[in-house]
């Protein structure tokens, strides 16, 4: 543009007259909070030659340094003598803080008397860490206390079953029931580690080694065919418990999984996007878990959900009756149960509603499209909840599962 030597002209803008002025200053504040931390599998975590605990704790050998122990009470009676003698090798002074594991326990009042137990050491609230040893359960009332206190002191995750290592325990989401609602009190609030020993899977009841297996398959089922064919193999072949029991092939399955969670949740630590595929089979669970009588378990229940999310993608022609097949014969071989009495069309409607609430207003419903990816809907109908119900009933029972004739014919 050339110089011009004309005056220059007045802004066009003119206040418009008939809006009122804010009624004070404003001011706008903007901040950003970083957020890093280190998943690590370290197998023999508790030998005192090890020195990835002590240092998770800020401990070098030399000076005293206190930390408050939360473990989960299986935890503590086996393995808790090791953690004593471990943490004493590296001159790790100790509070301890027992909880059960088990759902009925992960309610506001434990997260409380965590925070109790915080108060009653007189935590420094920068240098000294809560280490939480255990299950998700554990984990998740931890970290949400942790996260209370003081509005954030620093933690250290340590999970103990399958489910814990490749899913509960390496995300930032904490949390305690309310109601009939699973984390319905709940934050993100980052661990500064979590470290991961396969070991402590050994101890694992096998139901709880399956429970864990559920959420391996929902990566698979989402993310990574390959990984869903090395789960065909293993669960047909030495069966779920090798998962517990290492190897080269648990390794494979176990870091495939937690890759594939931690590449999901990276790039949307807070949820900002409600699009997640890692919610798959976290549609209609949640609305199950804690209703179903006996308990069922959080992968369970996600099963349950799974399977009616393959029914609907394949009703929707995105999943081929051949995969299809697979993926229900697959959590059923595992031991996964396909179909709930609890789970109706009705609570199916009610569950997706609550969904929806959790998703700002949209379906938001992650189905898969073929084997390893997923696509999302949003116009999910009454009719095809039925439909996707029925289809799971009727394969639930050619697949035979006594357990899930069982259930079909309560429901019936
Ligand atoms: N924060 C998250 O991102 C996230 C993700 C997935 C699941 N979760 C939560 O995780 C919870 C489920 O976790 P879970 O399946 O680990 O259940 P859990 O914590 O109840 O543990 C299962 C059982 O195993 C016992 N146990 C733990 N470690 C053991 C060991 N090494 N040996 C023997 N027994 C042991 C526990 O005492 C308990 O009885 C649910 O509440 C779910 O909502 C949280």
């Amino acid at each position: 543009m050339s110089p011009s030597t004309t005056a220059p002209q007045a802004p066009a803008f003119v206040m418009p007259v008939d809006l009122p002025k804010p009624p004070g200053l404003t001011w706008r504040v903007q901040s950003r909070e970083p957020v890093g931390y280190d998943v690590n599998i370290v197998r023999g975590l508790l030998d005192p030659a090890n020195p990835a605990l002590a240092r998770a704790c800020g401990a070098d050998g030399q000076h005293p340094t206190r930390c408050l122990v939360v473990v989960d009470d299986k935890v503590q009676a086996l393995y808790g003598e090791r953690v004593r003698a471990y943490l004493e090798a590296w001159h790790v002074e100790s509070f301890w803080k027992v909880l059960p594991g088990d759902e009925e326990a992960k309610e506001l009042e434990s997260a409380v008397e965590v925070t109790e137990a915080m108060t009653a050491m007189g935590l420094l609230r920068r240098t000294e860490k809560i280490v939480a040893i255990g299950g998700g359960v554990v984990l998740d009332v931890a970290g949400f206390a942790a996260s209370l206190y003081r509005r954030g002191v620093p933690y250290v995750r340590v999970p103990t079953t399958l489910l814990g290592q490749i899913d509960a325990g390496i995300g930032v989401k904490t949390g305690v029931n309310h109601g009939t609602h699973k984390n319905r009190l709940g934050t993100y609030y980052a661990p500064e580690t979590a470290l991961i020993d396969p070991e402590f899977l050994t101890t694992v009841d096998p139901r709880h080694i399956v429970n864990g297996l559920a959420e391996i398959i929902k990566m698979a089922l989402v993310k990574d065919a390959a990984l869903f064919e090395l789960l065909e193999a293993t669960v047909a072949g030495t069966g779920p418990q090798s998962l517990a029991a290492g190897g080269p092939v648990a390794t494979e399955v176990i870091s495939r999984a937690i890759a594939g969670m931690l590449d999901e949740l990276e790039p949307n630590l807070w949820e900002q996007v409600l699009e997640r595929s890692v919610d798959y089979g976290h549609t209609f669970s949640p609305s199950l878990e804690l209703r179903a009588d006996p308990p069922l378990l959080h992968g369970e229940a996600v099963a349950v959900d799974m399977a009616i999310c393959v029914a609907l993608a394949h009703r929707r022609g995105l999943l081929s009756a051949e995969d299809a097949d697979r993926a229900l014969r697959l959590m059923h071989t595992a031991g996964l149960p396909l179909a709930h009495p609890v789970f109706t069309a009705e609570l199916l409607e009610e569950a997706l509603r609550d969904a929806v609430k959790h998703r700002d207003g949209r379906q938001r419903m992650p189905l898969t499209e073929g084997i390893g990816q997923v696509r999302f809907v949003n116009d999910l109908t009454r009719e095809e909840l039925a439909g996707a119900l029925e289809f799971v009933q009727v394969r639930a029972a050619a697949l035979g599962g006594r357990e899930d004739a069982e259930l079909l014919a309560v429901a019936s």
